[in-house]
């Protein structure tokens, strides 16, 4: 799911330039690619989608049958996950909730709150006191636990076992736990611990977070039913055929499970399920040289597709090569065998692939950018430039639905 499916092929060679660029997601290939991570999970592993990575409703949708739930970061995704797949289990994490967000998680009857701080416990247990008397509702407690040193050493973005805002330090995190489990917050249920350390770890290393995070938990001497363990199963961007081991981490987690038979575990991935079911297609404008470089300048750019200049990556493409020219002037072509494909922006920042092999690329050509379905669209700067957005384009086969 590197290369375009053939579906996707398809559909890119068929748009008129106008309607480039364009996301397209295989929700064909998303489908058996979820379906082949809930295979290798144990079946005491729940799996969340953390909407984040990628909101659309389609992509939400299509994940329905594969995942138990969906972690949401902020009201809006709250609002709009619940809409997306009405009824489906939710659970409301990340920093600085506002009263009005946790107002609003609790009349939608949230499944799992994650606590940030010993804060945001005291606003929850008032809000729900009020908002929702007579109700318990579940309550992790997330935690910013240090690992040992180098565990999270090939992160890409590493969120805790350092100073970070997420999450309570061990001790807090500790009082925590205690106090939901004393009855000091009566409408709260201690349901267990979260946490996130990291994003971009490989399986192994994720294993052993998970075995931190679980053995932390279990020795709190405080009954608890559910472990999460977070996020951050690596995409590689710069091997895409590499891909995370689910089948070595879901034998990891089988271990764990076992090992802990009262508790379960549970995951909420968002880019290592959605990467790789989404394409950016473009056209090649124009084609230059500058100081013994070449570069093709492509429509549209990184305020659609943001994540190589965020990530400082190279986006893995490829050119799907166009004959027809419908100009009277002549196309410009490459000279050498590698360009740097930029996008239409004011900045040199402007970058989506450089060193990209491709000799004698054409103005006119598409070029489909892969890896381009989780944190792409959702994390772009849209509006610099006033540039027209994208088309979005969801392929399923023709009888879905019916
Ligand atoms: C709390 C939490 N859970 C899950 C995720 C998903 O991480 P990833 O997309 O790397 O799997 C994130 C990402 O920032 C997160 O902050």
């Amino acid at each position: 799911m590197t290369d375009p499916t053939p579906a996707v092929r398809d559909r890119v060679l068929s748009l008129p330039d106008a309607e480039l660029p364009a996301y397209v997601y295989d929700l064909t290939a998303l489908r058996a690619h979820a379906a082949t991570v809930r295979a290798a999970l144990p079946e005491r592993v729940e799996l969340y989608y953390a909407a984040k990575a990628n909101p659309e409703p389609e992509i939400l949708g299509a994940l329905g049958p594969y995942v138990e739930g969906y972690e949401v970061s902020s009201g809006g995704e709250l609002a709009h996950v619940a809409e997306a797949v009405p009824g489906r289990p939710l659970a409301f994490g990340g920093p600085g909730k506002t009263p009005a967000e946790v107002r609003a998680a609790l009349e939608l009857g949230v499944d799992r709150f994650h606590v940030e701080s010993g804060y945001e416990l005291r606003m929850l247990a008032e809000l729900a006191r009020t908002c929702v008397p007579g109700r318990r509702v579940a309550v992790l407690v997330r935690v910013n636990l240090p690992v040992a040193d180098g565990a999270l050493a090939g992160s890409s973005l590493a969120m805790g076992g350092r100073p970070t805002p997420f999450g309570l330090d061990p001790a807090q995190a500790v009082e925590a736990v205690r106090a939901l489990a004393d009855g000091t917050y009566p409408q709260l249920e201690p349901r267990g611990v979260h946490a996130h350390l990291a994003s971009g770890l490989e399986a192994m290393e994720q294993l052993a977070v998970a075995e931190s995070v679980v053995s932390w938990a279990t020795g709190l001497g405080v009954p608890l039913a559910e472990v999460n363990v977070g996020g951050g199963m690596a995409v590689d961007y710069t091997e895409p055929e590499c891909r995370f081991d689910w089948t070595g981490y879901g034998d990891g987690l089988a271990r764990l499970t076992e090992a802990h038979p009262e508790l379960t575990l549970r995951i909420e991935p968002g880019r290592a399920l959605t990467a790789y079911c989404g394409w950016y297609a473009t056209e090649v404008l124009d084609v230059k040289r500058s100081h013994g470089k070449e570069f093709a300048v492509v429509r549209g750019g990184t305020h659609h597709l943001r994540t190589p200049a965020t990530k400082g990556h190279d986006q893995p493409c490829s050119v799907l090569p166009v004959d027809s020219w419908p100009h009277p002037w002549p196309r410009a072509a490459a000279e050498g065998d590698q360009v740097t494909l930029a996008g239409q922006l004011c900045t040199p920042k402007d970058v989506l692939a450089r060193r990209v092999p491709a000799p004698g690329l054409r103005a006119g050509d598409r070029v489909v950018f892969s890896l381009a379905g989780a944190y792409a669209w959702n994390i772009s700067h849209h509006d610099f430039l006033m540039h027209p957005r994208p088309g979005f384009h969801f392929l399923a086969p023709s009888t879905e639905g019916l």
